[in-house]
């Protein structure tokens, strides 16, 4: 499959009717606009046939998820991360976004704690509030130093659990810090978990998106098999893959 990266596609000034962007238009043309995972390369030729295929039939009516992309995501979860999943376990929906906020009406109660990390990519922080649940967050360590990375805060994690606390919204690689976790802070949280009897949400969104030499991306619920039962994990194929939502 050929990709163009090199033929740059003019979003601030599109000709007139042609798809003007969020990313381009929300702030003025002083600011480079890296506030949003929003690629600016064309989609691969692949998926563009692909929709042109899905137009041409002309029929737009409900649509129902085919088998075949099912097991496709069962294959790619097994030779990506080596983990089996079936294709009953996979609930497609229109975002990650919108996973989140159902994950928090489908399992827990009003009022029940609804925890994540700070900074977090910012619709996290919305979902307690928005589904009648109770906001709680634990800072992360910002970095002391040059060339320091943000840390997860254990200690913190644990002192914001109350006994309200049901479910935790976890972002694995972490945006926006870009922190791809160790597998021992993995380990902690996974233990911390178990331990207050929480449910997980893992946003996995970005887990093909690493920058660092060595660093592999192991989905949460195949690294530690024990948290599996009480775990969601969140994929989409638009990042990095320049696929549309
Ligand atoms: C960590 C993370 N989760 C979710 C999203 C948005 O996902 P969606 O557009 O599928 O709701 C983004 C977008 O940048 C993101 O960075």
């Amino acid at each position: 499959m050929e990709f163009d990266f090199a033929t740059p596609v003019e979003r601030r000034h599109p000709e007139q009717g042609t798809w003007p962007s969020q990313k381009w238009h929300r702030y003025d043309a002083s600011v480079l606009p890296l506030w949003v995972a929003d690629m600016d390369f064309r989609s691969p030729p692949a998926v563009i046939e692909a929709l042109r295929a899905r137009v041409d039939h002309g029929v737009y009516g409900y649509g129902m998820v085919p088998d075949s992309l099912r097991r496709t995501l069962c294959e790619w979860s097994a030779s990506e991360y080596g983990w089996e999943i079936e294709p009953t376990w996979q609930l497609w929906l229109p975002g990650v976004v919108p996973a989140l906020h159902l994950a928090s009406l489908a399992l827990t109660e009003p009022g029940d704690g609804v925890l994540t990390i700070t900074p977090i990519y910012p619709p996290f922080l919305k979902v307690a509030e928005r589904t009648g649940r109770l906001p709680q967050r634990a800072a992360m360590v910002p970095p002391q130093a040059s060339g320091e990375q943000w840390r997860l805060d254990i200690e913190a994690l644990e002192a914001a659990i109350t006994p309200r606390t049901r479910l935790l919204l976890w972002c694995h690689p972490h945006n926006p810090t870009g922190r791809v976790w160790r597998h021992e802070e993995l380990a902690a949280l996974a233990e911390l978990v178990e331990r207050h009897d929480l449910l997980l949400v893992s946003d996995e969104l970005h887990c093909d998106l690493l920058l660092d030499e060595g660093v592999t991306h192991r989905p949460l619920a195949a690294a530690f098999p024990e948290l599996a039962a009480r775990t969601i994990t969140l994929w989409a194929p638009p990042r990095p893959s320049i696929w549309p939502d």
